[in-house]
């Protein structure tokens, strides 16, 4: 009796997403007349031989007739399916090359093009058992080698059984034939590996239903006994997420949902209840009571900037780790407002309104170039510096005015009251953020002070401009114009109505909070969010979480990485470190940061762990999450 474990890997749609001939098709038949009628057709083909409704004989033979490929076109093919190797696969390269010598690749595809790719991880070619091609003199694919045991019916079997191996067998696959292995008594398990193709003849009969090469080897620890599969991470994204976000989050190997509106306490309570990473935009409110009911929840991705909708001290007492886009769409506001500037320096709004009521104004009067001219900016944060280098580069001059102590960019001067800013600023605008102090911060006192015939913006919140008092000042003509897109009250929907007391008065903009609506904003949001997520997944970094303390983490390698996440009470770094010394277990790194709720420990140490030592920790008093990383 021998333990050797061999794993018997199928190709097409498994190891890589893809059928090869299908690819091969695309490329061959590229100057085809009939390229996409004799595309379908290999298809449909594929999909006969797939369901057993040709010999496997049949179906090659029908498709490589079809294709009328070349030796030329194989480097073209191996070079696409090398981009389509299946994520998991991609991911779990380590797996290839730790048990390299008992990997089988048994196919009923092409050696000619499988080999170069499985090689890359370290299968060997001679472990790789499928068909080859035939070829003319000129290098035209004629055939096969019809002698070859895969291809024909039961030819997998068949080999398999050639091949005498002692000692458990696994296979892996997405088709009925890898099933038949099993079937013939040759296999232990049979794993439907369904990343790709879902074939319910197939998943009926399994062992076991790998989502992903993850769960594989998570069921037959070939990891390590703790890791966790990525396909049982459960992903649940709401209001119409952009979809690069969820590809990369599929991609990533997470179990994605997707709801395309948003969902309301009682649903979101129902709903969380298995969900392991949540993502919402504005419209839904991760509250206690759906806190409550989320026992599995490790992070929530707030797809926007602003996180009032999410009880961050909820998720903080919970253990779950906030992330949110905070400049994905710095770049869109601050070209808005670069766009008003000059819109209202040079009366544009006011101009092409007129020519719309068929009046014809041509005049130099009150219009100006912003060459030259001071700008003010009150609130020097993301939105603020970015624009303090975009208008210095076009020649304004810049000054700011911040609560904190700021890092001036380029030539820009700091003021040091918001009283000096407003005093000397031709052009002011306001980028503070949304705290309650800000109420009202610029009211008639503040107007009074500005230069008479100032442009003014605002595009950070309604709330800190006093409404009517600037209707005042810009009726009395002390403010020349002024561009507005964010209101105290704002229609919840498109459908809602608008009224403002600024509706109507001359060479004012007003946009209904736009200003960091732009398709790039909403791309780079979609790559953010889940990036940060997928960081604190991987590797436990906090960088950017807008409720966990900030811990960005050195790569570890060779060790395990045990995360911690405590109430912040005295004494529990010295708990952890208690548990470990008594498993005489050596610690390589570890790295602390706390807030007023919790403490975020990551210990990284260099040994195999016995499952005694993860329980002590566990049980630690005042542990809120633990997990480990390998
Ligand atoms: P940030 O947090 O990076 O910068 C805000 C800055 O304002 C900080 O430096 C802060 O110290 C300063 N500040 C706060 N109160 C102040 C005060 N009373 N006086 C002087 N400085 C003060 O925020 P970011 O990303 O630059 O955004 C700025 C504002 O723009 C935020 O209110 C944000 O909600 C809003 N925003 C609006 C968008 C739109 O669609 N119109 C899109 C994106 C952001």
């Amino acid at each position: 009796m021998t333990n050797e474990k061999y794993y018997i890997i199928d190709f097409d749609s498994t190891f890589t997403q893809v059928e090869a001939l299908d690819v091969l098709a695309e490329i061959a038949l590229q100057d085809d007349d009939q390229k996409e009628s004799k595309i379908r057709e290999i298809e449909d083909i594929t999909n006969e031989g797939m369901d057993g409704k040709l010999t496997l004989k049949e179906s090659i033979e029908r498709r490589l007739d079809l294709l009328d490929a070349h030796r030329k076109h194989l480097p073209m093919l191996v070079d696409a399916l090398k981009e389509k190797v299946s994520a998991s696969f991609r991911r779990n390269r380590d797996f290839f090359e730790k048990h390299s010598d008992k990997i089988y690749i048994i196919s009923n595809g092409f050696k000619d093009f499988i080999v170069p790719i499985v090689r890359e991880y370290h299968v060997q070619p001679e472990n790789v058992y499928a068909n080859s091609f035939v070829f003319d003199q000129g290098g035209r694919i004629t055939g096969y080698d019809e002698n070859s045991l895969l291809a024909s019916n039961n030819g997998k079997v068949e080999q398999l059984r050639q091949l005498q191996l002692e000692g458990d067998v696994y296979v892996i696959g997405d088709g009925y034939t890898d099933y038949e292995i099993k079937a013939a008594g040759l296999a232990n398990k049979f794993y439907a590996f369904t990343e790709n193709v879902e074939r319910s003849t197939v998943t009926e009969k399994a062992d076991h239903v790998a989502p992903s090469l993850d769960e594989f080897l998570y069921m037959n620890k070939l990891n390590t006994a703790i890791s966790y599969p990525k396909n049982r991470i459960s992903v649940l994204l709401l209001e119409n997420v952009h979809q690069d976000a969820v590809d990369l989050m599929k991609e990533e190997g997470y179990n994605v949902s997707v709801y395309p509106a948003g969902l309301d306490e009682d649903e979101l309570c129902e709903k969380i209840k298995d969900v392991s990473i949540l993502g919402i935009r504005s419209k839904t409110n991760v509250t206690r009571k759906v806190l409550e009911n989320a026992n599995r929840l490790i992070a929530v991705g707030a797809f926007c900037i602003g996180t009032n909708q999410i009880d961050l001290d909820g998720c903080l007492e919970k253990g779950v780790a906030v992330f949110n886009a905070p400049f994905s769409n710095t770049r869109s506001v601050v070209e808005m407002a670069i766009s008003e500037i000059i819109s209202l320096m040079r009366k544009l709004y006011e101009r092409s309104s007129a020519m719309h009521e068929t009046r014809w104004d041509k005049s130099a009067r009150g219009s100006y170039e912003i060459r030259g001219k001071k700008l003010g900016i009150i609130g020097y944060g993301n939105i603020g510096a970015q624009l303090s280098v975009l208008a210095e580069s076009m020649g304004m001059k810049v000054f700011y005015y911040d609560v904190e102590e700021k890092l001036a960019l380029g030539n820009a001067t700091k003021c040091e009251s918001l009283q000096e800013l407003l005093e000397i600023s031709d052009a002011i605008t306001l980028h503070v953020d949304g705290r309650p102090e800000n109420k009202n911060m610029i009211g008639a006192a503040e107007f009074e002070k500005m230069k008479d015939g100032v442009v003014f913006l605002n595009l950070s919140r309604g709330h800190v401009v006093d409404i009517d008092a600037l209707v005042t000042y810009l009726e009395n003509g002390k403010i020349a114009g002024a561009g507005v897109d964010v209101f105290p009250e704002e229609p919840k929907k498109n459908s809602d109505p608008f009224e403002s007391p600024l509706c109507g008065i001359p060479n004012v903009i007003l946009t209904p909070h736009i200003g960091g609506s732009t398709v790039e904003a909403q791309e780079n949001i979609a790559s953010f969010v889940p990036g940060k997520i997928m960081d604190y997944i991987n590797t436990g970094s906090t960088s950017n979480s807008v409720n966990f303390p900030n811990l960005v983490l050195p790569a570890f390698r060779n060790a395990h990485r045990l995360i911690h996440i405590h109430r912040n009470m005295p004494g529990i770094l010295a708990k952890i470190n208690q548990v470990l010394a008594e498993h005489d277990i050596n610690i390589v790194g570890q790295y602390l940061k706390t807030n007023e709720i919790i403490g975020y420990v990551i210990t990284d140490i260099d040994k195999e762990y016995d499952p005694d030592v993860i329980k002590a920790l566990r049980k630690i008093e005042h542990t809120i999450k633990f997990r480990i990383l390998y």
